[in-house]
């Protein structure tokens, strides 16, 4: 879909849209468009009770004085109440809108009297970019057949008095719409395709962003001493990777040591010998979900040239069964030292991290590090798929990401992280096991498990495992993989690390 923005303009052909707020006194275009149409739209939405409620629409055909084939009325309730965020969904809701009635060109008039903070160069667009993270689709692999919810928009020009200011405006939002984009490609992937080194083949694009990106094998990774990574990546054919990428955007004498985003990249987990149960296995395509934000958000943090240094670290690794395969019980030793007796091989996520996490540290320093893994089926039980886990040494740091979260609608919920959730982790005959010794409470133990190899660094782990995929759609999110994380990292670091 094309985006474009212009001076406002009666359209020749397709749809034109208008926002209608309940204030009347606000509806500049309304007016406007009811003397044209001499009379009939007031007339159409005295008869259908539109009021320009948050959420109703109203649809005329073939409207009097007009060329355009229809006029969609969007109903955006109390312009005191129109903020971003109302700016976004109503984007969302033309979108499915449009796309719903079949109509493949739109012009959306979003110009009104003032009477609200958001000024109309903001609110064109975030208009615009709502309707662009509605829009995505993964149709890669419909070859002969359409997408049941295809996308028919192909043109939506947004009109308003000042185009050159909302074009830009609209330009960082259209760098973290491709940052979101591109992590829901690569969760939508299968694992056939996107295996370990594709997957660091895929990152290894945001050099043409401005993002140094460096990978890594398994001899290097050998040397590093990363053998809990290296156990999970045995049984498979495919080779592990570990892909650095880094975004230096912080004013030169800033000398700001990098923010660290860490992901979990597990491009297919059966469990390895602790293998799954067959039913949803195939799932666990998307287990490299925390790997895909982090590589999303290094895009839309270079595109849009963000004022901070940012590390991305993501541990690239299949988890399968085989003559190869790492056992239960057996017990290797992390790049930190300290040595993991494996109980359980589908606790793979957290084995993954604990060396990527060290790593980062060690090298980079950062001033803190959050890291997003699709770690437990637990976390789906405590939040369903509404909000993410949040598990934090830090309560500024967890503070800033609740409040970004709210912000763009990707909440996440502070989780318990008692010393007592720990002595669950102490093995017998190791430094550390890497399940719970059973009593519940999987996500936290997963979480404590990983903060065994966090240093004095203020870290906070989400575990994304119920909000990665969605099976329903949302406004701004069509069914499938989310890209959740990636706004609201990028809030993260908008709000409060960028210099000025
Ligand atoms: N990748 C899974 C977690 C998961 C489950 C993600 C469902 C998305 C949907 C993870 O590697 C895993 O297998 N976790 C185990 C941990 C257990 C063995 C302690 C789990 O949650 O069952
Ligand atoms: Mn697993
Ligand atoms: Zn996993």
């Amino acid at each position: 879909m094309n985006i474009t923005f212009a001076k406002p303009s009666y359209p020749p052909t397709g749809a034109y849209v208008v926002l209608a707020w309940e204030e009347t006194s606000a509806n500049r275009a309304v007016e406007a468009l009811n003397r044209k149409t001499r009379g009939t739209l007031k007339r159409a939405m005295t008869s259908e009770n539109f009021t320009g409620k948050n959420g109703t629409t109203l649809t005329l055909l073939a409207p009097t004085g007009l060329r355009a084939e229809r006029i969609i009325l969007i109903g955006a309730g109390k312009i005191k109440d129109f903020d971003v965020r109302e700016a976004q969904s109503a984007g969302g809701r033309i979108l499915s809108k449009l796309n719903s009635l079949g109509i493949k060109q739109a012009a959306v008039n979003v110009e009104f009297v003032s009477q609200t903070a958001l000024n109309a160069a903001d609110c064109g667009a975030h208009i615009a970019f709502g309707a662009s993270l509605a829009s995505y689709r993964f149709g890669l692999y419909k070859v002969k057949k359409a997408l049941t919810n295809q996308v028919v928009v192909r043109k939506l020009a947004i009109m308003g008095s000042e185009p050159s200011k909302m074009r830009s405006r609209y330009k960082p939002l259209s760098a973290v719409a491709n940052g979101v984009f591109f992590t829901r490609d690569l969760v939508s992937e299968p694992a056939n395709v996107l295996f370990p080194n594709e997957l660091a083949t895929r990152a290894q694009a945001l050099s043409d962003d401005g993002v140094k990106v460096e990978v890594l094998g398994p001899s290097k990774m050998k040397q590093l001493g990363m053998g809990a990574l290296l156990g999970v990546a045995q049984g498979s054919v495919q080779e592990p990777r570990l892909v650095v990428m880094r975004w230096d955007g912080a004013e030169k004498d800033a000398e700001q040591r990098p923010l660290a985003f860490v992901g979990k990249g597990v491009t297919f987990d059966t469990g390895g010998i602790s293998i799954k149960p067959s039913a949803g296995m195939g799932d666990m395509k998307w287990d490299m979900g925390g790997a895909g934000v982090v590589i999303g958000l290094m895009r839309a943090l270079a595109q849009r040239k963000a004022k901070v240094n940012a590390v991305g670290v993501v541990g690239l690794v299949e988890n399968m069964p085989s003559g190869n395969a790492q056992r239960p019980g057996d017990i290797v030793t992390s790049m930190s030292g300290q040595t993991i007796e494996v109980l359980n091989t589908d606790a793979e996520g957290r084995l993954v991290l604990a060396d990527a996490i060290w790593y980062t540290q060690k090298r980079f320093k950062p001033r803190l590090t959050v890291d997003l893994a699709t770690l437990t089926g637990a976390i789906i039980v405590s939040l369903g798929h509404e909000r993410a886990g949040l598990f934090s040494n830090n309560d500024a740091l967890t503070n800033e990401l609740v409040e970004a979260g709210n912000w763009v609608d990707e909440k996440v919920w502070p989780m318990p992280m008692d010393d007592e959730y720990d002595k669950d982790m102490d093995s017998d005959i190791a430094d550390v096991q890497n399940i719970g010794s059973g009593r519940g409470a999987g996500s936290v133990t997963a979480a404590k498990f990983i903060e065994r190899f966090v240093d004095t660094t203020p870290w906070a782990h989400l575990d994304i495992a119920g909000v990665t995929w969605s099976k329903k759609s949302k406004k701004l999110v069509p069914r499938g993989g989310t890209g959740f994380g990636v706004r609201l990292l990028n809030r993260l670091v908008a709000n409060h690390y960028e210099t000025k």
